[in-house]
């Protein structure tokens, strides 16, 4: 499936932000923590939660999905996950913790995801070990046996995934489990919530040092998915590269406080609780030095939405640094030079010098990446055919539609 967007229509009005994909992954994993029903609002039709539905759904674990709202209740009925659908994203690594929390065993296979770059389990798996769990390795499957028990564990990096997968893990430990160095995303902030509307014990809620006391059973719980702050940050990319003035609702401004203070001296923004407004009038020049590092720094997930921007800045020089994954910056910069771009990639430095962008065959190897060529085709002059859309539909619920709502000239086909 393709977009082909007709670059140059300038973007106006509201349009409203849903639930987070990385909030709904940890929480569906979170949920196996218990046989009560939990309950999740806000949760976006995409295909990695889809996913996460399915993998749950064939290890036991009976869901219904009734419109943004996703119930699931029962007990597992299998500890091996399923190698066809964990396959098919990386968030499927996140039952790791729950799974061995409840039922002391799991057989997980490698996780898929993004073509982003290596991404290893070492912490998540050092983790489980410095809890006790025993972990081998064959044909692809992690085999992990035995009932996480409480410990101090140093985490060498903020990983968010490690972080959510240690949490999990310590629900149900005896004992006092003591965490550093934890990822402080929005979404694990809200996974540390949620656990405790379970009835977990947990200090240091939304801190890089946590404390979980192990408690023996979890109960079920209801919660709003927090909402998708990077697709905000792609609706308001997409104001930038169009021109026009929208406002996003049902957003968190709180949550994007290093993409606006990048944009902020830019372009007119207008911060309220829940919304966003933004103007864009003239193209800014370029964007300064951007640097991506974990919460509460410059997200790595809103890297290719600046690279975009900086691609069809008015003249200027930006330098893009990322330091979490390796390939973020190659593949959409190989693909924006396809649209005229000039981008010069050296290690993990983008150095972007902006200018007028035409349309182009470009295709999307990754979700990030592949919401970033549509930005950069919404002010491209002609038309852009973006390819490979299903890496986009991982994690955008209908960006063709929403977009269009807004006065872009795009279709999906
Ligand atoms: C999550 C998000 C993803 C986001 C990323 C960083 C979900 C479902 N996905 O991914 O959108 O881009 O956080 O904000 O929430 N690392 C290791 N060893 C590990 C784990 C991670 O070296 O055991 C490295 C990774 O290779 C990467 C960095 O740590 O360089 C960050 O990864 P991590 O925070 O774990 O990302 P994910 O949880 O996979």
């Amino acid at each position: 499936m393709d977009y082909i967007i007709n670059g140059g229509r300038s973007l106006n009005g509201e349009i409203s932000v849903y639930g987070a994909k990385n909030c709904v992954l940890p929480l569906l994993a979170a949920s196996v923590l218990t046989d009560e029903e939990v309950v999740l609002h806000n949760c976006p039709k995409i295909t990695d939660v889809d996913n996460m539905v399915r993998l749950l759904q064939y290890m036991g674990k009976q869901i219904v999905w009734q419109d943004d709202t996703i119930c699931v209740c029962g007990s597992l009925t299998n500890t091996a996950a399923p190698q066809h659908l964990a396959k098919l994203l990386r968030g499927s690594n996140l039952i790791m913790g729950s799974v061995l929390a409840k039922y002391g065993q799991i057989n997980l296979p490698l996780p898929g995801g993004c073509a982003i770059g290596k991404r290893p389990m070492d912490i998540h798996l050092d983790g489980m070990a410095s809890m006790g769990v025993q972990i081998d390795f064959a044909d692809d499957v992690l085999l992990c046996r035995g009932k996480p028990f409480a410990t101090t564990y140093v985490l060498r990096f903020p990983s968010v995934g490690a972080t959510e997968n240690l949490l999990c893990a310590a629900a149900l430990a005896e004992y006092e489990t003591v965490l550093c160095n934890c990822a402080t995303e929005p979404e694990v902030e809200a996974l540390e919530r949620f656990l405790v509307k379970m009835g977990a014990r947990i200090e240091g809620i939304g801190t890089p040092n946590i404390k979980v006391n192990g408690v023996n059973k979890l109960h079920g719980a209801e919660f709003d998915v927090i909402p998708d702050r990077i697709v905000t940050a792609t609706y308001i990319s997409a104001a930038v590269a169009s021109g026009g003035e929208i406002t996003v609702t049902k957003c968190n401004p709180s949550h994007l406080r290093a993409f606006l203070n990048m944009l902020n001296p830019r372009l007119e923004i207008t911060e309220y609780q829940n919304a966003i407004k933004v103007k864009r009038s003239r193209m800014p020049v370029s964007y300064g030095k951007v640097i991506t590092a974990p919460y509460p720094f410059f997200p790595t997930d809103m890297q290719s939405l600046v690279l975009s921007l900086a691609a069809i800045a008015d003249g200027g020089d930006t330098q893009i640094c990322e330091n979490l994954f390796e390939n973020r910056l190659t593949h959409i910069a190989d693909e924006l030079a396809l649209m005229g771009a000039d981008i010069k990639v050296d290690g993990n430095t983008a150095y972007v010098v902006g200018r007028k962008l035409y349309g182009a065959d470009v295709a999307a190897y990754d979700l990030r990446g592949g919401a970033a060529l549509v930005i950069a085709g919404l002010n491209a002059q002609g038309i852009t055919t973006v390819k490979n859309v299903e890496n986009i539909c991982r994690g955008y619920l209908n960006l063709s539609d929403s977009l269009r709502s807004l006065g872009a000239d795009i279709v999906f086909k």
